[in-house]
């Protein structure tokens, strides 16, 4: 990145550390804490936007002294930090954590944090102000929730503050995230509750916004007139790894869809927020998500697809069908892979789909937004073999690689009017350069300034959920049989092809081959 790039950036937040305060991690034994929250924590320090005035509390269940603690995390840091490590802000950072070992349903937990957080208050300056992490197994989150609003944790007095970040799954259907949103509220107030969702830390998905409403030039063809359909694709080539016990009571649409595809969907369809206030955009988002038309049953059969991966031995790498995976039931009815298709009942995207498609053992680890736009009206090509070009699509790719291309008609040189299809492409890495970090970053700067834009309100998490409620109730009462039905290593079942098929459309990424080389393949076969 050149410095004279650094002196056109615009910059719209102040940018500065958080707030003095403590961060209590409940679970501070599990893989979040050392694999994303202490590095993020440690990046944040890094680039000055952690207090010098802070402290983390870890509590958890296995017996370990705050020695035994900071000794882990020495070691830890080691393993998991995302860029150079400095011995002396390694020490710095060790000295302010501190540990407590209980149960989360025991009164005395609660008695020994707040003795604790009166220590790292006397020892760090950190005026009273907390906030509770809650990375544990959701049946905790409302009992944590209720033992410090009844251990008076959570009052703010004094212009201290106290929040609480709710980590995912929020529930698992409408019912139980209402009852969740319920009990958290008896004890605390809505603008205290940060419900975490880890896409929204990806910088790709905060770009949404930024490269829609910051340029003239999109906005206007951004709708109904222009767009023929979205395709949304998240792809992960993992299985469900030593995550069998969770996954198999949860299964894809649960774990992806009512949280992280949905951000995505509310992020590229909302309207232009009046302002970049937390309850300007998430009025918009929630907004979407209240006009996503809900499914009847019958919808459910023509309009979502489910599948399970079967084993597989595609390119001389034999991998496990689901079914066969630790802690799986051998009959599972399980989802791993889901697609649907989803209407926006408002004016701007009436009548765009918007299909999507997620699941585990697919092809490639990738996620892309598609914005397919309508087809040019080619009379002027009419000899030419243009019937085979595809029409202009903005994709907006959010990962592994983190760019944004438009793809368009060009003339293939030569002395007849070949057409070719062609790529701009704009890559996070030629600008930014690679961004080693956690995701968890931001999020955690926003709890400690108090900015939750980027954390779900209870309506946005119920409204999600009334979403896929029906989807899970159908899919529960018709066990599924034809299940394994797809070879772990491909795109999921052939219904999943067969719900664009029935409305002349095609999935976007569909082979075996990497994204690069299908798009060069396309312009020499055209
Ligand atoms: C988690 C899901 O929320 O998101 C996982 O529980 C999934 O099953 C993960 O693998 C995907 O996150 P990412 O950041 O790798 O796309």
């Amino acid at each position: 990145m050149t410095s004279s790039y650094l002196s056109d950036t615009m910059e719209q937040t102040a940018g500065g550390p958080g707030d003095p305060c403590v961060m209590v991690i409940f679970g501070a034994g599990g893989d979040l804490t050392r694999r994303k929250l202490i590095p993020a924590l440690y990046n944040l320090a890094t680039d000055n936007l952690l207090s010098r005035e802070f402290a983390v509390v870890g509590l958890a269940r296995e017996p370990m002294s705050t020695e035994q603690f900071r000794d882990k995390f020495r070691e830890d840091i080691k393993q998991f930090a995302t860029g150079a490590l400095s011995d002396d802000l390694t020490e710095w950072f060790i000295r302010r954590l501190y540990y407590l070992s209980g149960e989360f349903g025991d009164a005395n937990s609660y008695i020994k944090l707040r003795e604790t957080l009166q220590q790292a208050d006397k020892e760090h300056g950190t005026r009273g102000n907390y906030f509770y992490y809650l990375a544990t197994a959701p049946v905790f989150f409302g009992p944590i929730a209720q033992q410090l609003g009844t251990a008076n944790l959570l009052s703010e007095e004094d212009k201290q503050w106290r929040r609480v970040v709710v980590e995912k799954p929020f529930g698992r259907d409408l019912e139980s995230a209402s009852t969740l949103n319920s009990q958290l509220l008896q004890v605390m107030n809505e603008s205290q509750i940060y419900r975490i969702d880890h896409y929204l830390g990806k910088e790709t998905v905060q770009n949404i916004m930024a490269f829609r409403f910051a340029n003239g030039i999109f906005e206007p063809v951004w709708n109904r007139r222009y767009i023929d359909h979205v395709q949304i694709t998240v792809g992960e080539t993992v299985g469900v790894e030593n995550r069998g016990g969770y996954y198999d009571q949860s299964g894809t649409l649960r774990d992806m869809v009512p949280n992280h595809i949905f951000q995505l969907i509310s992020l590229t369809a909302m309207e232009p927020p009046i302002s970049f206030q937390a309850d300007a955009v998430r009025d918009e988002q929630a907004k979407i998500l209240r006009a996503i038309q809900p499914l009847t049953s019958e919808d459910v059969l023509s309009r979502a697809v489910r599948g399970q991966y079967g084993e597989s031995h595609g390119q001389g790498q034999a991998m496990p069908g689901y079914r066969s995976e630790s802690s799986v039931a051998p009959d599972s009815a399980t989802e791993t892979f889901v697609a649907m298709k989803v209407q926006i009942d408002n004016w701007r995207w009436a009548d765009v789909p918007f299909y999507l498609r997620t699941g585990k053992r697919l092809p490639q680890r990738h996620t892309e937004i598609a914005i397919q736009f309508r087809r040019a009206p080619f009379v002027l090509f009419r000899d030419t073999a243009v019937e085979r070009l595809t029409p202009n699509v903005l994709v907006l790719n959010i990962q592994p690689e983190e760019g944004i291309s438009l793809s368009f008609g060009a003339k293939m040189p030569g002395p007849v009017m070949r057409l070719g299809n062609v790529d701009m492409r704009f890559a996070y890495s030629d600008y930014f350069g690679g961004g080693a970090a956690t995701g968890y970053e931001r999020l955690l700067h926003d709890c400690m300034i108090g900015d939750a834009t980027l954390f779900q309100r209870a309506d946005m998490v119920e409204a999600g959920w009334s979403v896929v409620t029906p989807i899970l109730d159908v899919w529960k009462a018709l066990r599924p049989r034809n299940f394994p039905n797809y070879p772990a290593g491909t795109w999921g079942p052939k219904e999943a092809d067969e719900l664009l098929g029935r409305d002349g459309r095609k999935w976007r990424v569909n082979s075996q081959e990497p994204i690069k080389a299908k798009l060069l393949a396309d312009v020499a076969g055209a």
